[in-house]
């Protein structure tokens, strides 16, 4: 019996921990410019093919999630660059990068997206919020470099015709 009770007593404490964590990971989208929503598996094909990613390119996503962006950029023979601020997502990016082998090729950066060096990029991704896709737009237009190939995912630059688009998916040519 008291084996049953405290067997509970765990069950009850780990879902309460795994509440409580899930609780801390959305309330710090509160804190951020954008909250996580990650890139539908189904639409990385689409960008990454958009993208014509070459060998030895820099690819740079602002606000890189769990990384997957940065998997996909690196399996193209990128280096990726990601900025993120979220730690659990920093954190599942890094344990990711390590287990995927890809320490040379992915880097994470824990700062603003607004700080980000754009000048180094050969691909830039957007996944932003519609009351933001201005600021990005400004942002990047202002701080590439010409042949920059943008990739903005669900909500196109307000002011800027894409080179192409499909599935959502929107190229945009510096
Ligand atoms: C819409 S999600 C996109 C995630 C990823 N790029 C993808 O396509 O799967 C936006 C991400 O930006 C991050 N973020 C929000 N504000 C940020 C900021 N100021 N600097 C860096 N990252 C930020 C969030 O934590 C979130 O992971």
């Amino acid at each position: 019996m008291q084996i049953f009770v405290g067997a509970i007593l765990v069950i009850i404490a780990l879902v309460l921990l795994f509440v409580i964590l899930v609780g801390i990971f959305y309330s710090i989208d509160l804190f951020l410019d954008l909250p996580y929503v990650a890139t539908q598996r189904n639409k990385i094909d689409t960008i990454i093919k958009l993208a014509q990613i070459k060998k030895g390119e820099t690819a740079v996503d602002l606000g890189s999630g769990d990384g997957r962006l940065l998997f996909a950029s690196a399996k193209k023979g990128a280096k990726a660059i990601g900025y993120e601020l979220n730690p659990f997502l920093i954190a599942l990016t890094l344990i990711h990068t390590k287990l995927k082998g890809l320490g040379n090729e992915v880097w994470i950066e824990r700062k603003s997206m607004w700080t980000a060096d754009l000048k180094v990029a050969d691909v830039i991704f957007v996944y932003s919020l519609k009351k933001h896709i201005k600021k990005f737009e400004d942002f990047v237009f202002q701080n590439t470099r010409p042949g920059t190939r943008i990739i903005v995912n669900l909500h196109p630059f307000p002011d800027k015709k894409p080179a192409k688009s499909k599935n959502g998916i929107f190229l945009y040519k510096i």
